[in-house]
C-alpha cells in the first residue's frame, strides 16, 4: 500500500497495520513529546484515506487531523505534514530594484506576504529604512484540502463551512509568520502596523472570504478585481493596522502577477520585455512600446512534480539536474540520500539530456523507463505529460509575442519569477522549447518577484497606487479563445 506525503508529494510503500508516526520516520520530522502514548497531541497530521477508525479523542479535533502516534494505515492513504515539519525550498530572496521610503509611519514595521498556492512567505520591513529585516516561510496548508486550485474550489463548493476551513488554513498559517518574525526580531505584533499581500486570483478570494465558484467555472471570472484594503482584526490577521490586498486581472491573473509586474517592469524602458512565474498555471506579462499584455496558459501541475510517476517538490532527496558523464546519463539529488523522485527543473533537465542522447526523440517517444535507481524511473508517460506542459507554456508566450506582430527572437529581455524559474537550467528549457529560443544571458531569474512587490508596495505608498494603475493597463489575452494558440500548442509539442 502506498503513503502519500504531502506537500512534498513523497510517495512510500508501507505494510498494513504499521503506524503512521513509524511510516514517517526519515521523510518527516514529527513531534513526539509524550512518547507517542496519544496524550501530548504534538503529533497532529492532516491524513485521509485507508485509516484506523478516528478515535474519541481525535473526534474533538478538525477535519481530518489525526494523530501520528496512534493511526495506523490500512491502505492506501495521504497524510500532510504541517509547516517546518517537511523540508523544502521554498524562494524567499528579496528585492529587484529599490525605491524611496514614502509611507506614514517611521519607526514602525510592515509585512510583505506573498500567498501562493504552496507557499507562503512573509518578509518583516522596516518603514523607515525600507529594508527587508528577516524572511520567514511556510507550507500553504489549504494543499490538503486540493493540490490545485480547482479542486480547492471544489472542495468549497462541496462543504457547507468549506470556504472558512481554507480561509482559516491559510490565515493561520500567516499568523504562525508573523510569530516567528516578531520572535525572532523582539518585536510585538502591536509594532508591525500595515501588511500588503500578493497573491493569485483564488488565493485573494478565500482569504477575502470571498466565494471563488466563479473560477471554477467558465468565463472564469473574479467576484472583484480592484484592489481591497481591510483592518487587521476583519481578516484575523495578528498585527495592529491596515491590511492592503493587491488587485486582481483576470481569473488566472492575479495580484501575483500585478506584483511581478510592479518589481520587474513597472513602466515601459524602451525594450521588449517578458515576465513568466512557472507554476501549475503559467502567468506571462508582455511589454513593448507602452503596451502591458497578460495571459496565463494551464501547464499542469508536472512542474511541481505531479502527474509524473515519481514526481515530487524540489525537496531533499528529488533529482533536480542531469548530465552526461563518460556517456553515461547521471543525476543529481539535493541532500545526500538517494533519489526519493524527481522535482520540476530536474524533470525539465533529464528529458532535455536524454533528448541530447537520443533516448527521447524529437516527438517526444522513449522506449522504455529511463530508471535511475530501483525505485525512481522516468516513464514514457512522464515525458509525455511534461511534453504537455512545456507545449502550453512555450504555445503561450508565442500567442502573446503574436498580439504585438513580434516573434521570439524580438524579445530583449525574459524575467523567470518563482522557485521553479529559479532553479530552472536556463540552456535545458530552452532546449525543450519550454522558453524562447533566444541568448541564454537574456534570460534572468529574479526569484520571488511577487513577493517583492509585495514589499515595494508596503514601503512607498507611490508603488502601492501602481498596482491599480497595472492592473487597469494590462490587456489580459484568453487564451482559451484564441486559435492561434491552439495552432501554436500542435507545433510546440515537438522536441527539437
Ligand atoms: S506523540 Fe503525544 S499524542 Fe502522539
Amino acid at each position: 500500500m502506498t503513503l502519500t506525503i504531502k506537500p512534498n508529494n513523497i510517495k512510500i510503500e508501507v505494510e498494513k497495520g504499521i503506524l503512521l508516526s513509524e511510516a514517517l520516520r526519515g521523510y518527516a520530522k514529527i513531534e513526539m513529546i509524550c512518547g507517542g502514548k496519544g496524550i501530548c497531541g504534538k503529533c497532529k497530521v492532516l491524513a485521509t484515506g485507508d485509516l484506523s477508525p478516528i478515535t474519541e479523542k481525535e473526534k474533538a479535533f478538525e477535519e481530518n487531523c489525526r494523530l501520528a502516534c496512534t493511526t495506523k494505515i490500512l491502505g492506501d492513504a495521504t497524510v500532510f505534514v504541517p509547516d517546518k515539519k517537511v523540508s523544502g525550498q521554498i524562494l524567499t530572496q528579496n528585492l529587484i530594484r529599490s525605491v524611496p521610503v514614502k509611507n506614514e509611519f517611521n519607526k514602525n514595521y510592515g509585512i510583505g506576504f506573498d500567498i501562493g498556492s504552496t507557499t507562503l512567505a512573509a518578509y518583516l520591513t522596516s518603514l523607515e529604512t525600507g529594508k527587508v529585516l528577516s524572511v520567514s516561510s511556510g507550507m500553504n496548508s489549504q494543499i490538503f484540502y486540493g493540490e490545485d486550485l480547482i479542486s480547492r474550489i471544489d472542495y468549497i463548493n462541496t462543504h457547507p463551512k468549506g470556504l472558512k476551513t481554507l480561509q482559516k488554513a491559510v490565515v493561520g498559517v500567516l499568523n504562525e509568520l508573523v510569530d516567528n518574525l516578531c520572535k525572532e526580531n523582539n518585536l510585538s505584533q502591536t509594532d508591525i502596523k500595515k501588511a500588503t499581500f500578493v497573491g493569485n486570483t483564488c488565493m485573494n478570494h478565500i482569504i477575502l472570504g470571498v466565494d471563488p465558484k466563479s473560477l471554477g467555472e467558465a468565463p472564469y471570472e473574479p467576484v472583484f478585481y480592484n484592489s481591497v484594503v481591510k483592518k487587521s482584526e476583519e481578516i484575523g490577521i495578528n498585527i495592529n493596522g491596515d491590511l492592503f490586498f493587491f488587485p486582481n486581472i483576470a481569473g488566472f491573473v492575479g495580484g501575483d502577477t500585478v506584483g511581478v509586474i510592479l518589481s520587474a517592469m513597472k513602466e515601459d524602458r524602451g525594450e521588449t520585455a517578458l515576465a513568466v512565474d512557472i507554476g501549475t498555471n503559467g502567468e506571462m506579462a508582455l511589454r513593448h512600446k507602452g503596451r502591458l499584455l497578460v495571459c496565463s496558459a494551464a501547464a499542469g501541475p508536472a512542474f511541481e512534480g505531479g502527474g509524473i510517476s515519481c514526481g515530487m517538490r524540489g525537496a531533499i532527496g528529488a533529482v533536480d539536474s542531469a548530465c552526461v558523464e563518460k556517456g553515461e546519463v547521471k543525476v543529481h539529488v539535493i541532500g545526500t540520500g538517494e533519489p526519493l523522485g524527481i522535482c520540476g527543473s530536474g524533470l525539465v533537465d533529464l528529458v532535455s539530456t536524454l533528448v541530447d542522447e537520443e533516448i527521447i526523440d524529437e516527438t517526444g517517444r522513449m522506449e522504455e523507463d529511463f530508471v535511475i535507481s530501483p525505485k525512481v524511473s522516468l516513464t514514457p508517460k512522464d515525458v509525455r505529460n511534461l511534453q504537455l506542459a512545456k507545449a502550453s507554456i512555450g504555445a503561450a508566450i508565442k500567442t502573446l509575442l503574436s498580439y504585438v506582430g513580434l516573434s521570439e527572437k524580438d524579445l530583449d529581455k525574459i524575467y523567470l519569477a518563482g522557485g521553479f524559474g529559479n532553479y530552472l537550467n536556463k540552456k535545458s528549457a530552452v532546449k525543450i522549447g519550454l522558453l524562447p529560443n533566444i541568448d541564454l544571458d537574456k534570460i534572468i531569474p529574479i526569484g520571488n518577484a511577487a513577493g517583492s512587490g509585495a514589499v515595494l508596495a508596503l514601503i512607498n505608498s507611490d508603488e502601492w497606487e501602481a498596482t491599480e494603475k497595472i492592473r487597469s493597463q494590462a490587456e489580459h489575452i484568453e487564451l482559451a479563445h484564441s486559435s492561434e494558440y491552439q495552432e501554436n500548442l500542435l507545433e510546440s509539442m515537438m522536441f527539437e
